[in-house]
């Protein structure tokens, strides 16, 4: 790799309370930046991550000249996230999860072939993660992301190069992780969802607590309960963290019996896993245990009704071979929430494309 990419930047993100002195702290650290620039995409990421508004986020991107282990010249990305106290809990979670440090390589000759073969070799031991084409600087970006590295200085990495490459991008696009189209689609149930009358919302199922998290922080007067298999509430532990004091993690089984106190339920991603016997008795289980003013949002994939063409279809065939679940259409799914008890009474579009 190193014969043919060179190191570019590492970037880190920061969370100073307020801007002022900043540069003089740095400096001490042997750091001197120049003049902070507005971060679009490090911005972006954050709002749709903890679900609040671009308006409230203040992010720069300062520069600062040092060197690589060999002498040779590189850059520091100082991503600052100015940080009142409201903020805190973001920072937290990101000093503890380290998501946006990244360290971003600069292929040294900007050949199709050289370009495509190093995404291949990175693809092997890092997922895709997007990437884009800046024009003004004739330049592309390929990210990649493995949240789960051990290193948090690897769990995201950048290839540049000079030129474009519309189809690599293009490729690079479509196999990027599942886990960018989840965080849209978990952000997409916070903006359709409404949650301003509810007090206590159940996750059934909520396995990592990507979704209950960001629906907390989208309503921060809520309290969320989250149920799953007691060996699945380690993952959700971890993610809920921050939210400690307004979060339940209730061990327990769906086909047996779900927490009596919500307003909201959520089932996201759990019926296509099913046969639908299966759905029947947790789905029977929901309205027994719900109290009868809460609300059901399911969340699946929906199989068009006609012939149109779907990504529903590849994941039914994925579903039957691997867990005995299927992909429905809504009209399977408001029969099966008729013979439990329930009204489908609304359907909503949500970014569900990976
Ligand atoms: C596909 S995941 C969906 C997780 C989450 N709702 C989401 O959308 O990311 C299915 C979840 O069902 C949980 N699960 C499986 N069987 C269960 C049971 N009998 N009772 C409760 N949870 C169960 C699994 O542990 C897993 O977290």
């Amino acid at each position: 790799m190193t014969r043919h990419a060179a190191l570019d930047h590492a970037a880190l993100l920061i969370f100073p309370e307020t801007l002022s002195g900043l540069a003089d702290e740095l400096a001490r650290h042997g750091l001197d930046v120049g003049a902070m620039t507005p971060s679009v995409v490090v911005r972006e990421r954050l709002s749709s991550r903890y679900g609040v508004p671009l308006a409230d986020l203040e992010v720069g991107i300062l520069l600062a000249p040092v060197a690589d282990r060999t002498g040779r010249p590189c850059e520091l990305e100082i991503f600052v996230l100015v940080t009142p106290p409201e903020l805190a809990p973001i920072a937290e979670d990101e000093r503890r999860h380290e998501r946006e440090n990244h360290v971003a390589l600069a292929v040294r000759r900007p050949d199709p072939v050289l370009v495509r073969g190093l995404r291949t070799l990175l693809t092997s031991v890092i997922g895709p993660d997007g990437g884009g084409y800046n024009g003004y600087e004739d330049n592309t970006v390929l990210y990649f992301r493995d949240a789960h590295r051990a290193d948090p200085a690897f769990r995201r990495l950048e290839l540049t190069s000079t030129g474009r490459f519309p189809q690599l991008l293009a490729t690079h696009r479509r196999e990027s992780c599942a886990g960018t189209s989840l965080l849209r689609l978990f952000t997409g149930v916070t903006k359709v969802a409404d949650f301003t009358t509810a007090r206590t919302v159940v996750d059934i199922a909520g396995g990592n607590g990507e979704l209950l998290a960001r629906v907390l922080h989208t309503a921060p007067w809520l309290h969320g309960v989250l149920l799953d298999l007691p060996n699945a509430l380690d993952a959700a532990s971890v993610r809920l963290a921050g939210l400690d004091s307004r979060v339940s993690l209730v061990p327990g089984d769906f086909t047996r019996a779900v927490p009596d106190s919500g307003d909201v339920y959520l089932l996201s991603r759990v019926l296509h896993d099913w046969d639908d016997d299966q759905c029947r008795t947790i789905l029977t289980t929901c309205a027994r245990d719900m109290p009868a003013h809460a609300e059901l949002l399911v969340i699946e994939r929906l199989l068009p009704d006609g012939p149109d063409d779907s990504l529903a279809i590849p994941w039914d065939v994925h579903m039957l071979c691997n867990t005995g679940g299927r992909e429905r259409t809504e009209p399977d799914y408001r029969a099966l929430l008729a013979e439990a008890g329930f009204e489908l009474v609304e359907t909503c579009a949500l970014p569900l494309d990976a």
